[in-house]
């Protein structure tokens, strides 16, 4: 190559890697390797140390941070183990323990004292202590050309001897987990707690105000926090629930501050975002755009129309479904702003340049031919993947999601399968029959009938188990009515209570549960071991890919994707331009609240007192120039897992409460966009304001400011 060839090819190949990696603050950082991050932060203003963001052996920001159980993140906000978290992740809590009497999803609930703070059996948070790079140890032994079998079992040996001989307390547990596709690993020492109770919730007027219309949209008016408590045994240490648990005393919490932040303020996002894709080839993303995703909403259009008919329709019915509505709206929504995002983001174009660059760096190096075509032998696993991974969508959504019979026929067959004794067990017996909670038999008909209809339409024919071939779905359905235990609670009931054998012999009589047990049986027979054994390939590609990506670009910052670790993101308080000529402001305001407040709505309605103290303008300290801000945006990325992630200022104060993102930047998971992507965050004066003013619960917000919290 001459050197002017060469120069350009250098220009193109930083050029092109500075764009693949988009802005560096828009990334989620491991904290244990966030030097880089951290001097970028102090460059946007942030005066905290970096021993405040991550310190393995003294109190750090991550020390008042938990995974909330499982899916969400949560924050210790004071002295006593408090938690803040979303109101949506706390939503089955709050709901679990709601009576007609007692409603706390329509009234809120506000605990007065420790005494009346609600256990939760089963809710659990995880506390990282401690992160270490542990790559070394666990692909010890791995060879290049190792057969993959031979790898795994290697690397599964590995992890078992890093988690035995990490140094940890008795109460600590170990966690490792892969990095860029099993490039790296890190290990992870936790703490987990199982005592959490219930200690404050606003009105779900408040804490999901607009709904499923408002949601991953800007702009947006909802106060989406509740209140926990960690609850710790003797010694301050993790234990199983018992009334003689103690409020757990942190190692850190955070400290609210009341100032808030203004636009262009630096802001640090710090939680446990679940998953992101951003190093997917082009024709990966092509696949996803037009394939997977339209097939998913597909169905979700068509089970969303039938269940929000029959909730226009009638109050109860409209009680009964809207978690339901909620949760397949939630993705459906999310999907559809995706395949947009991406289109306008020029995401394959974009991949497409630097599959191109990549090539060329390629040629001009001593790889392998195999390696050389690494982008080739992705394209092809990419497509032997997809038909199984339809077939698994169709299934998972159109199987089992939206068809409320099948789902339950696969629940009686799984616990027949396992069943030992003579008959089923009490368990076994209240989940198939708690499924008959909140349903109604027209509805379930009328989702049968067209889930049935999107099986035969969209499974993959290869997938489409016999019996369904020539099944004409209303009749079916019909039968079904009439005779089958899947649809009726009374029969089911009158099965369950059959002995083992003769319960047995009287659902071969039941063709319902036949069509559920062919189902089932295609799917663990056939369409999910193809569909992980595709994976496997693709995930051995994807390392490669990876890997020789990283070779070619020592010098590019490659961050790992989002897996359910613990992350710091940072970004600063910015709007955002949605389409041409329309411009978005980075905040809203309770004059805003107002603005969309529908009397007896099920998405805008408002409490009255919440209405009276408005008239009052009784905002007290959480007032800004005659109004009180409601949510803001910021440029941090985040992914679902997020919700509920601590938003600090520079000075590490606590100022807002990561909830969602916006409709136009939900494609951040697969390509991260600085113009369109922002993350959505409660103003910590609104949590305090409603705390306050709307719950009356002074002993809380006593115990947040109070003079040790400070
Ligand atoms: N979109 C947010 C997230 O993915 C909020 C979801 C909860 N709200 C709702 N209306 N479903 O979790
Ligand atoms: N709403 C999401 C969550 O619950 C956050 C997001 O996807 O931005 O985790």
């Amino acid at each position: 190559m001459n050197f002017r060839k060469k120069i350009f090819f250098f220009l193109l190949i930083v050029l092109g890697f500075a764009n693949l990696s988009h802005a560096q603050e828009n990334r989620m950082w491991i904290p244990s390797e966030a030097n880089f991050a951290y001097s970028l932060m102090v460059e946007s203003g942030a005066r905290f140390s970096k021993n405040d963001l991550y310190d393995p052996a003294k109190p750090s920001f991550n020390d008042a941070i938990v995974q909330f159980n499982g899916g969400c993140t949560g924050e210790v906000i004071s002295p006593y183990g408090l938690i803040l978290t979303n109101h949506h992740c706390g939503y089955s809590a709050i709901q679990a323990h709601s009576t007609l009497e007692h409603n706390y999803v329509a009234d809120g609930f506000w605990a007065k004292s420790f005494d009346e703070e609600l256990p939760n059996p089963g809710m659990y948070v995880t506390f990282v202590r401690k992160i270490i790079d542990v790559t070394d140890s666990v692909l010890e032994g791995v060879t290049n050309d190792m057969p993959e079998k031979e790898r795994q079992s290697r690397v599964d040996a590995n992890i078992q001897k890093v988690k035995k001989n990490m140094s940890r307390k008795p109460w600590q547990d170990v966690e490792v987990k892969s990095f860029f596709y099993g490039n790296k690993y890190y290990a992870f020492v936790e703490e987990t707690f199982k005592d959490i109770r219930l200690v404050g919730a606003p009105p779900s007027a408040i804490g999901k105000f607009g709904a499923d219309t408002d949601n991953w949209m800007w702009p947006r008016h909802s106060g989406d926090f509740s209140l926990f408590r960690i609850y710790a045994g003797k010694n301050n240490r993790p234990a199983e629930y018992s009334p003689d648990n103690k409020p757990y005393r942190p190692e850190k919490y955070l400290k609210v501050s009341l100032n808030g932040v203004k636009k262009g303020d630096l802001i640090i996002v710090y939680g446990f975002p679940g998953k992101t894709q951003e190093y997917l080839p082009s024709f990966r993303i092509r696949q996803i755009v037009e394939k997977v995703n339209p097939l998913r909403i597909a169905i979700r259009d068509k089970a969303l129309e039938i269940l929000g008919k029959y909730m226009r329709s009638n109050d109860t019915l409209k009680l009964k479904y809207t978690a339901k509505f909620a949760r397949v709206a939630n993705y459906w929504k999310k999907w559809k702003g995706e395949n947009v995002g991406i289109s306008r983001a020029h995401a394959i174009e974009n991949k497409q340049y630097l599959e191109k660059l990549f090539r060329t760096q390629m040629q001009n190096k001593n790889y392998s031919a195999s390696d050389k075509a690494i982008l080739d032998s992705l394209r092809n696993a990419y497509e032997q993947l997809l038909p199984a991974e339809l077939a698994r969508n169709v299934f998972i959504e159109a199987g089992y999601l939206n068809n409320p019979w099948m789902q339950r026929g696969f629940l009686l067959s799984i616990a027949l399968q396992k069943v030992s004794d003579e008959k089923l067990s009490e368990e076994q017996r209240r989940r198939i029959l708690s499924s008959f909670k909140d349903s109604d038999k027209r509805v379930e008909k009328e989702l049968f009938i067209a889930m049935t209809k999107m099986l035969k339409e969209n499974m993959p024919e290869a997938y489409l188990p016999g019996i369904f071939k020539n099944l004409i779905p209303e009749q079916t359905a019909d039968w079904m009515m009439q005779n089958s235990a899947l649809t009726d609670r009374k029969r089911m009931e009158k099965l369950l209570d059959l002995k083992l054998s003769d319960l047995q012999s009287a659902i071969k009589n039941d063709s319902g549960v036949s069509l559920a047990q062919a189902l089932l049986f295609e799917y663990n027979g056939k369409i999910n071991p193809d569909y992980q054994s595709a994976q496997a390939d693709v995930n051995r590609l994807m390392r490669k890919y990876l890997k020789l990506q990283m070779e070619l670009n020592p010098v590019a910052r490659f961050n790992p994707d989002a897996n359910g670790t613990l992350r710091v993101t940072f970004g600063k308080v910015e709007g955002y331009d949605p389409r041409d000529g329309v411009h978005y402001e980075p905040f809203t305001t309770i004059d805003g609240v107002i603005e969309k407040y529908i009397p007896g709505d099920y998405e805008f309605d408002l409490p009255e007192s919440y209405i009276n103290i408005y008239k009052k303008k009784d905002f007290g300290p959480y007032a800004l120039k005659g109004t009180v801000l409601v949510n803001f945006l910021g440029t941090a990325h985040t992914t679902g897992g997020n919700s509920g992630s601590p938003a600090l200022n520079a000075s590490g104060e606590l100022v807002g409460l990561n909830f969602d993102r916006v409709w136009e930047g939900t494609m951040s998971d697969l390509f991260y966009d600085p113009k369109i992507c922002r993350n959505i965050m409660v103003d910590m004066r609104y949590i305090l304001f409603i705390i306050d003013k709307l719950g009356k619960a002074r002993n809380l917000i006593y115990e947040i400011n109070s003079p040790k919290n400070n």
